[in-house]
């Protein structure tokens, strides 16, 4: 496209790189300690199909189009929006979908780096072997001890919040791209093994039927919303991350079977996760729905049981620390990215505000675990209410967005010539996921939670 302004924009350096990172951004915290916890409170099995639909027929169409979108422009999702608006001759309006990723963004990353601390934190409590042997009241007493405290929460969040400002500092290609390699496969084989000691635990069966046999009739409207918020959340989607992700995309390469490959790992981790987490719980008489502390709860009980669990249990958090910072690093790249490009910040300064700002807002999840327990708002805490707002509402309006601009505001020929795909109909099935079924899916969802349906 013809360009007025010059991109400030590095490139990826191969397909790889690309599905690295965007990988990177999906495997997270997301898949390890929110989906089995949601999981739990929202009854198990029917809760994971309606999320694997939406994975799916919402998910992969949206990412596909938030890619393209991102490679057309190449530009931080404000100037892209802005950009693309004109190249289709829309309403200038479509900027401010933009905005909505960057302040969706630094709200979820201020309480993802809380709980990234959390996972921080038991990188030490599993090095000193206190794990070791213990049953699951001791393990329960470890974790509510630490939440309930502020001190603890904050320096481990401070820490985290630094550590995603050092690494989104040194620019795109160094920071992110390397640390991916590694630490996807180790995941991988960590969960893989905690699987297997799933399987000693005996209740394995019990915690399959629990993730994988739907019982409908458990199924709230909230609880479909809270599935499809997370198929956005998971995949990174739904706020200009895959699009800052797509813009330093090279233009020879497929999106749509990279789009495929991220989702495919992205919920195989999940299931892994869930696969390995419920046994523990059953096994143990601990409840499903016992919240955000769930993997914090039960994993360190197979790390103190098992042949090995010492090591295994430091190198498990030391890899979900890393996950989580290659997500975190997504979440707050539009900003950033967005900072550098419109107000002449350099890459350092805009890291500082950005990280500051989230790190500050963070502070309302520390407490609402501990001295502010009590504040509620709609009934929901302060941690529980960014999340509701984030993955909840602002992620599907996003990618509702996403899928109008895509199907219906930019012109076929651009779409197709983007997305290049070999088969007609390929493009055709996409072209129908994003027009018809992804939008009126999310607006469905949001008609019946409000009770219009
Ligand atoms: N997908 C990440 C996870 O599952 C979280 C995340 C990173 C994210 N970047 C995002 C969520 C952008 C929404 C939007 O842990």
């Amino acid at each position: 496209m013809t360009d007025t302004k010059k991109s400030v924009h590095g490139a990826w350096s191969s397909r790889l790189a690309f599905i690295l990172a965007a990988t990177g951004s999906a495997v997270g915290l997301g898949n390890i300690w929110k989906f089995p916890y949601i999981t739990g409170e929202n009854g198990g099995g029917a809760f994971v199909i309606v999320y694997l639909f939406c994975v799916l027929l919402i998910g992969i169409p949206i990412m596909i189009a938030e890619t393209m979108l991102g490679r057309r422009s190449q530009r931080n999702p404000i100037e892209a929006m802005e950009l693309l608006t004109e190249e289709a001759g829309a309403d200038k309006n479509w900027h401010y979908l933009g905005w909505l990723g960057v302040i969706a963004g630094l709200l979820i990353l201020s309480y993802y780096s809380v709980i990234a601390g959390w996972a921080s934190a038991y990188i030490i409590k599993a090095f000193s072997g206190g794990f070791f042997g213990a049953d699951a009241i001791t393990i329960n007493g470890i974790f509510n001890n630490f939440i309930a405290s502020p001190a603890q929460l904050i320096f481990w969040h401070s820490l985290f919040m630094l550590a995603t400002m050092l690494i989104v500092a040194r620019g795109v290609q160094n920071g992110l791209e390397k640390a991916v390699l590694f630490l996807m496969p180790g995941l991988f084989v960590l969960m893989i093994l905690l699987v297997a000691y799933a399987m000693t635990t005996g209740s394995y069966n019990q915690g399959l039927r629990f993730l994988f046999v739907p019982d409908f009739g458990k199924l709230t409207g909230d609880a479909v919303l809270t599935a499809m918020g997370h198929a956005f959340f998971t995949l990174s989607l739904g706020m200009g991350a895959i699009m800052v992700y797509g813009s330093y995309l090279p233009k020879k390469i497929s999106i749509a079977k990279t789009a495929f490959l991220i989702a495919g790992a992205d919920t195989a981790v999940a299931l892994l996760a869930g696969i390995a987490i419920f046994p523990i719980v059953f096994a143990n008489n601990l409840h499903p729905g016992s919240g955000p502390g769930l993997i914090f709860q039960t994993l360190p009980l197979a790390f103190g049981n098992m042949t090995g669990g010492w090591l295994m249990g430091i190198l498990f958090f030391v890899m979900l620390v890393f996950a989580a910072l290659t997500s975190s690093i997504s979440l707050i790249e539009p900003a950033v990215a967005w900072l550098v490009e419109n107000k002449d910040l350099s890459r350092e300064q805009a890291c500082v505000w950005s990280g500051l700002a989230a790190w500050a807002l963070g502070l309302g999840t520390v407490f609402s675990f501990n001295v502010w327990s009590d504040v509620k708002f709609f009934d929901r805490s302060i941690f529980q209410l960014m999340d509701y707002l984030t993955a909840n509402l602002m992620l599907p309006i996003g990618g509702f967005c996403i899928a109008v601009f895509a199907g219906w505001i930019m012109k076929r020929q651009h779409s197709e010539q983007e997305l290049n795909m070999p088969n007609k109909a390929g493009y055709q099935a996409w072209k129908i996921l994003i027009s018809y079924v992804a939008p009126s899916a999310v607006f469905f969802v949001f008609l019946h939670v409000i009770g219009v349906l």
